[in-house]
């Protein structure tokens, strides 16, 4: 900002302070106007006599002066008491002069004064400051008893000619990359992060130096001024820690907003969290959108898949900045839509994490397959996944997977050197805890996550291994192509899974969910887009249930023997394949006419006389039967 910043107020009231902290945020010369007295009034001050106008002359022309050669801007204190004074300051300066006065009453100068030892002014000299000033009319006033910080931001964010179109909370790595993702886009942006003395100091400020689209961003650490310097009705989004966090910042947030403004959750909170943010906002008339997020980093910069659920009229004011700022698919599609009510836009990030745990396993599970039975190197690892991925299975799972098969450090393979025990962020977990509530299969899912906590017991799986006996039988036949056919068949059970859970979902929350909207969202810019996602976004137009659409029955009925191969020689050599197994299981389950769970009826109708159904009644009749009567 090209301009000259007189800071201005009495002795004692923090001009230097305050000036030298705005001129580090606007990065502009600091001048302290005290350094430019002649040696005869800091004698007289000191004197503990007061200045007349005419002891000030000589000074007042002096920084006019300096102010005139500052053509790039400078920020000066000086304390510029009567308004003759400001207009001999301002006189013959090519660029804008901006007045800001420190405001403060006389005790609490007073106090502060008293506890400064090396200022030249006696607290006595105070009463006459007070008297000679006339407060000006013009400035930007700020209350000296804000934090310094504060007052930056306040000034800043007052400084702004332009109302930001949407402000963003949260400056991690999420939170800065969506950011200047929004401002590569052309949307103005105000960025919040807070701050903790000594550990986050100016953090949303730095971004702002850092990277160029960021450079007319305002900066803040302070809700006020953040909330102040965005146009209405205010769009907020935050991206800050799922959980406690959310509600605190929420807290913090809501009393500075007005009825009509929008609060975005981007992070990954539960839905049920969602909907209880949406139900207490509401009765401010705040409205609130939880938004999954995909892509990681990368995908936040340069283009994530988006997942908004709540309001479809907030949608609407939010969707041309969130249409931009997301991925394009391979159709050039926008992976971002409105999907439904309350909190389904946080429940679809959900299913999508339990997808994703489940890609993530059944590629970990072709690894122990390569590496045990085939005896494959990491070079020969990596070509296989890298040459699945040129065809139909192409995803970015599988291309980020062979990339690091290919990885050295020091020469030797990262992948070797990382410890085999998996955490999570629970969001696999809720997916399968939800699974159960809705009373869904979701075993793919969970076979997944169980796989996780089983590899998190690290040191009891060494000391096992020493002591029992490892049962291997010799190796039967297999090729590369049946377990790259094996591979493609249960990725579709694990999608057909997800969709299934969230076709249930939309059922018992009424959530009328759009399955094939969703499938499209998910085609580019997240963690599990892919070319069966692409396939899946036109099937589910024309059907809900994919087990009856010709095109996705075929490889089943075609490759099912790989699955079923690959399971009988990972057994035989006693490797774990917990999600390929539980693939083959749900497409044998659900493809058997007849169960064994007669017995189950059995068994709960004789010790609980709970009742079955009989074949031969077609009735809902339950019947009951004493199991030990002759
Ligand atoms: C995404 C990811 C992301 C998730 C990580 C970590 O879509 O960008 O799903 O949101 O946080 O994948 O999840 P876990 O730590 O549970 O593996």
């Amino acid at each position: 900002m090209q301009s000259i910043y007189y800071i201005m107020g009495v002795s004692g009231a923090g001009k230097t302070t305050f000036g030298k902290a705005l001129a580090q945020r606007l990065q502009l010369p600091f001048f302290d106007g005290d350094d430019f007295h002649p040696e005869a009034n800091i004698v007289k001050m000191a004197a503990g006599q007061a200045l007349n106008d005419t002891d000030r002359q000589d000074w007042l022309l002096a920084l006019q002066e300096l102010a005139k050669t500052q053509a790039d801007g400078a920020i000066i204190a000086c304390s510029a008491l009567k308004q003759t004074y400001r207009d001999l300051l301002e006189k013959e300066i090519s660029i804008p002069v901006h007045w800001v006065y420190l405001k403060g009453d006389f005790d609490t100068i007073l106090k502060r004064m008293q506890k400064r030892e090396d200022h030249f002014m006696p607290t006595d000299l105070l009463q006459s400051q007070f008297d000679t000033l006339e407060e000006p009319t013009d400035a930007f006033v700020l209350n000296i008893e804000q934090s310094i910080p504060f007052n930056v931001d306040r000034l800043v964010g007052l400084l702004q000619t332009q109302k930001a179109e949407i402000g963003i909370i949260g400056m991690g790595v999420m939170g800065r990359n969506l950011a200047r993702n929004i401002a590569r886009n052309s949307f103005s942006v105000s960025l919040y992060n807070r701050r903790v003395e000594e550990e986050e100091e100016e953090v949303a400020f730095q971004l702002t130096q850092q990277f160029e689209e960021l450079n007319t961003a305002a900066a803040f650490e302070h809700i006020a001024p953040f909330i102040a310097s965005l146009e209405r009705p205010r769009k907020v989004l935050m991206m800050v820690k799922a959980g406690k966090v959310v509600d605190q910042v929420i807290a913090k947030v809501s009393p500075h907003l007005d009825r009509g403004d929008i609060l975005i959750d981007g992070g990954n909170s539960h839905f049920k969290d969602t909907e209880r943010r949406i139900d207490s906002l509401k009765e401010m008339g705040i409205h609130f959108i939880g938004m999954g997020v995909s892509g990681g980093e990368e995908g936040a910069l340069n283009g994530p898949a988006l997942m908004p659920g709540g309001e479809e009229e907030t949608y609407a004011l939010i969707s041309p900045i969130l249409q931009k700022m997301a991925a394009k698919n391979s159709n050039g599609d926008h992976c971002c839509a409105y999907l439904g009510k309350g909190g389904s836009g946080h429940y679809i990030k959900m299913i999508h994490n339990g997808i994703e745990y489940a890609e993530m396993q059944l590629l970990a599970e072709c690894y122990s397959i390569l590496k045990s039975h085939f005896e494959y190197d990491n070079d020969q690892i990596a070509h296989v996944f890298s040459d699945w991925n040129q065809g139909e299975l192409n995803s970015y799972l599988l291309e980020i997977t062979a990339t690091i098969f290919t990885k050295k450090e020091d020469g030797k393979y990262l992948i070797d050197q990382i410890l085999d025990r998996a955490s999570n962020k629970g969001t696999g977990a809720w997916t399968s805890i939800n699974g159960i509530e809705l009373g869904v299969p979701f075993n793919i899912i969970a076979s997944a996550l169980y796989a996780r906590y089983t590899s998190s017991f690290k040191e009891k799986r060494v000391q096992l291994a020493q002591n029992y006996l490892s049962n291997s039988s010799p190796k039967t036949d297999l090729s590369i192509v049946q377990l790259k056919e094996a591979y493609a068949i249960a990725r579709r059970l694990n999608h057909l899974q997800g969709f299934e859970h969230l076709a249930a979902a939309s059922k018992q929350y009424d959530w009328q969910l759009d399955l094939a909207k969703i499938a499209q969202v998910w085609t580019g810019g997240c963690i599990i887009r892919s070319e069966l996602m692409l396939d899946l976004s036109s099937i589910l137009k024309q059907t809900t249930n994919l087990w009856e659409h010709p095109d996705w029955k075929t490889p089943f009925n075609a490759s099912q023997k790989s699955l079923q191969q690959i399971c009988i020689s990972a057994f035989q050599q006693s490797i774990p394949i917990p999600t390929f197994t539980a693939c083959f299981n749900y497409f044998n389950a659900m493809t058997q006419a007849n169960s064994s769970a007669n017995l189950i009826q059995a068994q709960r109708d004789f010790f609980g006389a709970h009742g079955y159904q009989r074949i031969d009644d077609r009735t809902p009749q339950l019947h009951h039967t004493n199991w030990t009567e002759l």
